[in-house]
């Protein structure tokens, strides 16, 4: 069997600079939404990644018609199916979102579990609560589960935890519900204030969203619209890590520093230079850099979960100890085994991870067993003495626009290639 690799050859200074690609967390929300709305939705800065393929393909199975032609994405209004099926729910883990706008548009959703995945169980318990108490009947049937409304409401609803995916859901599906739906203790993440602003600009009535609290209040119908998807911030925190792994300067243009804050701090921490102009940041690394002595991920304005590989990537040629600890996802260290190959020193025990920096790592056959992790291993390859053979590409073309070749314009050397993985 055939499979794609990439070969890092590590060790060149990355410089030059790049403009970060479209957010995929808000490209996809924002295409789920777009169902909520009549006429047609111009989407533009979608990043061109296997996940926003995988949306686009739920939305004809729906019947509405998608079409992505290089960064834009046209959504027009349709009939049809309201069962989204297995294998569509299994390519995209967050299919789930899919939930809440078709349930605000038609009244009725059939899923099947997301299931296990690469960062542990991902339930789904609190976007079916949220829904229920909006007047949604839930029944298990055949493994489907069966969401129906006669009516969707509006509610009170505290959510036990800030779900990204939950409160995106809440949002989506009150956006078109009778009467007013409070959320507390939503998410706060950048990317919940984009899908307001996008609906919002539709005709929703939704305000607070960026923050703990968010007041909906339902409208009858809403137009489709023009909308510009936010940054990246965790594709422009990747870059950043590649280069203060690598060493070197760069410059990631089209960001949002405001919403990076956590990951510029920590980074600033390690002992890299960054400054910030606008929508632009630069970081200049010249090794050695420290250890962080504690890092913890949490939800936003908190430490990325997202970010927290690609950090643990920079920080295992750091002098002296840190510690991390992974607060969000059960099982977030699939990486660490693959640093070790390279020659790290981390002891993972739980949801903590401690670093010992050593001088440096070296090249070694590796895989990515997930998005963020398989970024990290490559950041950690550009920075490895000899070459990296990256294996598990399609997790890392579920979330990054064209990886390599933004890689190499930055002057990193990364070569995709097939092989037999007979060589193996
Ligand atoms: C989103 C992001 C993902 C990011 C995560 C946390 C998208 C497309 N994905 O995922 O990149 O890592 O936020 O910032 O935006 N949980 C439950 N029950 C639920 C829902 C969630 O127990 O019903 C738990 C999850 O298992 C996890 C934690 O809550 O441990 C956070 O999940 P959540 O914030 O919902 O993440 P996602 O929306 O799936």
């Amino acid at each position: 069997m055939a499979e794609e690799i990439l070969r890092i050859t590590g060790g060149h200074k990355l410089r030059g600079d790049i403009t970060v690609q479209g957010a995929k967390n808000s490209a996809l929300p924002l295409m789920a939404a777009s169902m909520l709305c009549e006429g047609k939705t111009v989407l533009h800065n979608i990043p061109q990644l296997t996940d926003v393929y995988a949306a686009s393909r739920i939305l004809n199975r729906l019947g509405f018609r998608c079409t992505i032609s290089d960064h834009t994405a046209e959504i027009t209004s349709g009939d049809g199916d309201t069962e989204i099926p297995d294998e569509d729910m299994r390519a995209m883990r967050s299919s789930v979102m899919f939930l809440g706008p078709m349930l605000g548009r038609r009244k009725r959703c059939v899923i099947t579990m997301p299931g296990g995945c690469e960062l542990g169980p991902r339930p789904i318990d609190l976007h079916l609560e949220a829904m229920r108490q909006m007047g949604v009947q839930i029944r298990e049937q055949q493994g489907k589960i069966v969401c129906q409304a006669e009516r969707l409401h509006g509610a009170r609803i505290p959510l036990p935890f800030p779900s990204v995916g939950a409160t995106e859901n809440v949002i989506m599906a009150a956006a078109l519900a009778e009467g007013e739906t409070v959320l507390t203790n939503a998410a706060r993440e950048p990317e919940i204030a984009d899908l307001a602003g996008f609906l919002n600009r539709c005709g929703a009535k939704i305000a607070g969203a960026g923050e703990g609290t968010v007041v909906i209040s339902g409208v009858r119908k809403l137009t489709g619209t023009e909308y510009r998807v936010m940054p990246d911030r965790i594709a422009a925190f990747t870059w950043l890590c590649a280069c203060a792994a690598a060493g070197g300067t760069v410059c990631i243009c089209g960001t949002e520093p405001d919403d990076m804050e956590s990951c510029l701090s920590v980074l600033t921490a390690a002992g890299c230079r960054l400054g910030i102009c606008r929508d632009r940041i630069y970081l200049d690394c010249g090794h050695p850099l420290r250890n962080v002595r504690y890092i913890r991920t949490m939800p936003h304005p908190g430490f990325p979960t997202d970010a927290q590989a690609l950090i643990s990537a920079v920080l295992c040629t750091a002098s002296g100890t840190g510690m991390i600890e992974e607060t969000v996802f059960e099982s977030r260290f699939k990486h660490v085994g693959e640093l070790l190959r390279m020659g790290a020193d981390i002891r993972v025990s739980g949801r903590t991870a401690v670093i010992s920096g050593v001088p440096k790592l070296h090249g070694a056959e590796v895989e990515a067993m997930d998005l963020r992790g398989g970024a990290a291993l490559a950041a950690a390859a550009a920075g490895a003495e000899g070459e990296t053979i990256l294996r598990g590409l399609r997790h890392i073309d579920r979330g990054y626009d064209h990886f390599a070749d933004t890689f190499n314009s930055l002057g990193g050397t990364a070569v995709r290639s097939v092989i037999s993985s007979a060589v193996r």
